[in-house]
């Protein structure tokens, strides 16, 4: 094998979440052969988290095991200068869903301890006023934002750290519950820009911002503020939920968020003793079909797990401690999908800047 026929090889070899051969996509920036070593870079956009697996495992069986693959990667990122806050933030994620108690902050919390198990730098923002409960799945009630003053001489509040590569901010971290149900009005727009302006995330791969249920003014003004990469709607299979859907689906039209897709929750039990057993308790398959209906992706189907209750009330997510296994699988696939939904969008958002630009 020369260098030619390696740079078409590897050319050749198709994205797994664009669908595009990566010499269409001009992402070989390097491909060269020394003795058994073979050095490749890519140039491609993000996020890669995900990807990069995979994308090493096809390369490696595109060249054969007799060689030694030295592989980097370049994320191309979307332009932030326009950004007024969150500049060091790459990917900013808002978990939402027209219904209350479908299991938004369970599904948020876990994402965000999904992505940091796969090696992203975590930001995780609960934006429920009236009933943050970060604060108790991540077993942090006492704990408390610190203000510092930074090198500019503004007050900054420092997010709570659960550990190396996970950052936590809540209104639970600012107040107490029974003090933030009385909030309202001007000084509740004052606790949500200090969310946003305030926060001193640091360089973050991904914020998850668990927003709170609803489609009213509040989601609104929370939606329009902080600068969305894209929106996930969750929903529970039965039809009273899907019509909240659809209002978060056309809340988000109409601020011009993309939806990287829809999760369904809760959408069937298995028992331990017979894990292939499926109980659909709340119908099946409602989050699918109203997927399909609206052009989005359906990004997983989550069961009730007894196990991620408990953990959610336990202090421990699922997907940090990783016991339940299986749900912790699951969850991992959803917000798999939800990345290469993401890597579609700014796909197409490059693409069209690059356009404008020309
Ligand atoms: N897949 C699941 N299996 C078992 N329990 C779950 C699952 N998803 C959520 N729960 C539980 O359901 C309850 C409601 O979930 P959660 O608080 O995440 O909902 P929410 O949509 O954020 O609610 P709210 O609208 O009040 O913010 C919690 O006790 C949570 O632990
Ligand atoms: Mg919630």
């Amino acid at each position: 094998m020369n260098k030619e026929e390696l740079f078409q090889k590897i050319g050749n070899i198709v994205d797994p979440d664009l669908n595009l051969p990566f010499n269409q996509l001009g992402a070989v920036k390097k491909a060269e052969i020394d003795g058994n070593n073979v050095n490749i870079e890519l140039r491609l956009i993000g996020p890669l988290t995900h990807a990069q697996h995979t994308i090493r495992e096809a390369i490696q069986k595109e060249i054969g095991s007799e060689f030694n693959l030295n592989l980097n990667f370049t994320e191309i990122e979307l332009d932030r200068s326009n950004r007024e806050f969150l500049k060091d933030v790459k990917h900013i994620i808002a978990v939402s869903s027209g219904k209350g108690g479908v299991g938004k902050s369970a599904l948020a919390g876990n994402i965000a301890a999904t992505l940091t198990r796969m090696g992203a730098k975590v930001g995780l923002l609960d934006g429920d006023v009236y009933g943050p409960s970060q604060p108790t799945m991540f077993g942090l009630k006492d704990a408390r934002l610190e203000a510092e003053t930074d090198s500019h001489g503004k007050t900054v509040a420092i997010p709570v750290k659960k550990e190396e590569g996970l950052k936590i901010a809540s209104m639970g971290f600012v107040m107490n519950r029974e003090d933030a149900a009385i909030v309202r009005g001007p000084l509740l727009a004052g606790y949500f820009s200090m969310l946003f302006e305030q926060i001193e995330w640091g360089e973050l791969d991904f914020l998850v911002f668990d927003l709170p249920p609803g489609t009213g003014d509040i989601q609104l003004t929370l939606v329009q503020k902080i600068p969305l990469s894209g929106a996930v709607v969750v929903t529970t299979p039965q039809e009273i939920a899907l019509a909240d859907v659809r209002r978060s689906i056309s809340m988000f039209k109409k601020v011009n968020v993309d939806i990287l897709g829809i999760v369904e929750n809760m959408s069937y039990f298995s028992p331990e003793d017979m894990p292939d057993k499926k109980y659909y308790i709340f119908g099946k398959d409602g989050g699918k079909i109203i997927a399909y209906e609206s052009g989005v992706p359906l990004l997983g189907q989550v069961p009730l797990d007894t196990e991620m209750r408990e953990a959610n009330d336990g202090g421990e997510p699922v997907a940090l401690s990783g016991r339940s296994p299986r749900q912790v699988a699951i969850i991992k696939d959803t917000t798999i999908e939800m990345l290469k939904s993401l890597r579609n969008r700014n796909y197409n958002n490059l693409n069209n800047s690059l356009e404008i630009n020309i």
